[in-house]
């Protein structure tokens, strides 16, 4: 990572407050960049973002609604930022069953409006927004799915992310294309890291029972999913915008995924989890009307290919930086602050982007 490249580049991160936006804005913090956030306050207590302190990171932290077409475009003719790493979303399966048509309005039209309103915005050379490994059409065939493959969506989430996928191709055709403005959509698997918080996420409610000793219940225990730290994608979405930025070839989208050799059972990560947090607790499984695709992979070669990106961390190791984390912020005898324990994670992991082996174990 060339960090000349993002010093004092002017970044706007919508939905900063979030998991991803927390931790990728330590990670632009680290390379010098000024930070712009545009979200809603966060839902959780605890959470990320408040706990630590985040705001002194940010230039300015803008509370606001994606939905305020009105607010977001003066927010972005005031910033004048050069790129924009769009974060914000309703980000829950089970949540979009309870509330579709709000998870379709967060989604759909609140990219439309980030991008409606960038559109005239001459200062911003970079898009890059996420969407999710769900957005393809998964006939549960254990496929390993490509940036070619078609987009689909069993529930509203998936569907509202693939739709997403289209309204970016439709905006980059009719109007970015002629701009001196590159998009891209970005697709990871299910992240995982210390931080996060949010409703139904397994490794957070493992650590938060384990922790406790408190029993844990499951739903699709046998349900395969790709688990990759939440650093790799992260620094997959900073390769990628430093490509696009001021190259169209790197317009489109992108898949981030681990390795297949990542893929475990939600019953292993809990049996991990349960191990690595030494704890009493009983596993419980209950059963789910929702549903939730069993198998999910993701083909990243076109990001190998192009970016030179790849999974750095086994899933065990992935899992430990995040149990560490959980079992670092609940330790209050520590006299390391929990920023500077993330700050030191982060670290780590820049280390084995330069080639340093890891041992597990190793912070
Ligand atoms: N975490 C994962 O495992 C994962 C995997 C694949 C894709 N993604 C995608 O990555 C992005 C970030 O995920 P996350 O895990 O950080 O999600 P998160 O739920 O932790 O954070 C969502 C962020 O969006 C903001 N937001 C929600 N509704 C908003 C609104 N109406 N107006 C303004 N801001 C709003 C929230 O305030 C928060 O800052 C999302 O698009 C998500 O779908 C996440």
């Amino acid at each position: 990572m060339n960090k000349n490249f993002w010093k004092n580049k002017k970044v706007l991160i919508t939905g900063h407050t979030g998991f991803k936006g927390s931790w990728l804005t330590l990670i632009l913090s680290s390379y010098g960049a000024k930070i712009y956030g545009y979200a809603l306050n966060p839902i959780s207590k605890p959470n990320f973002f408040d706990n630590l302190n985040l705001k002194k990171y940010l230039i300015h932290d803008f509370r606001e609604d994606i939905l305020n077409f009105k607010k977001l475009k003066t927010v972005i003719k005031m910033i004048k930022p050069q790129i924009i790493i769009h974060l914000a979303a309703q980000s829950s399966v089970l949540e979009s069953y309870k509330t579709p048509k709000e998870t379709i309005s967060v989604n759909v039209v609140g990219t439309a409006n980030l991008l409606e309103a960038s559109k005239t915005c001459k200062s911003v050379r970079a898009i890059v927004i996420a969407t999710t490994d769900k957005v393809y059409l998964n006939l549960e065939k254990k496929k390993s799915f490509s940036e070619k493959d078609m987009l689909g969506g069993h529930d509203i989430y998936s569907g509202s992310k693939a739709a997403t996928e289209i309204i970016i191709q439709s905006y980059f055709k009719s109007f970015f294309k002629k701009n001196n403005c590159n998009l891209a959509a970005v697709r990871s698997g299910n992240c995982i890291g210390g931080g996060d918080w949010t409703k139904d996420r397994i490794v957070k409610d493992c650590a938060e029972n384990f922790i406790k000793n408190k029993n844990l219940i499951i739903r699709h225990p046998k349900a395969t999913r790709p688990w990759q730290h939440v650093m790799e994608p992260l620094f997959g979405y900073l390769k990628l915008t430093k490509k696009l930025y001021g190259n169209s070839k790197y317009c489109g989208s992108w898949n981030f995924g681990p390795r297949k050799k990542n893929n475990l059972k939600v019953i292993e990560v809990a049996k991990f989890g349960k191990k690595f947090l030494n704890s009493k607790s009983k596993i419980k499984i209950k059963k789910s009307n929702f549903y939730e695709s069993t198998n999910l992979s993701l083909n990243s070669k076109k990001a190998f290919k192009y970016l030179k990106w790849k999974t750095r961390l086994s899933a065990k190791l992935s899992l430990e930086l995040a149990f560490e984390w959980y079992k670092f912020y609940a330790d209050k005898k520590s006299k390391l602050k929990v920023i500077d324990f993330t700050f030191k994670q982060i670290g780590f992991y820049k280390k084995i982007l330069k080639g340093k082996k890891y041992e597990v174990q190793k912070l």
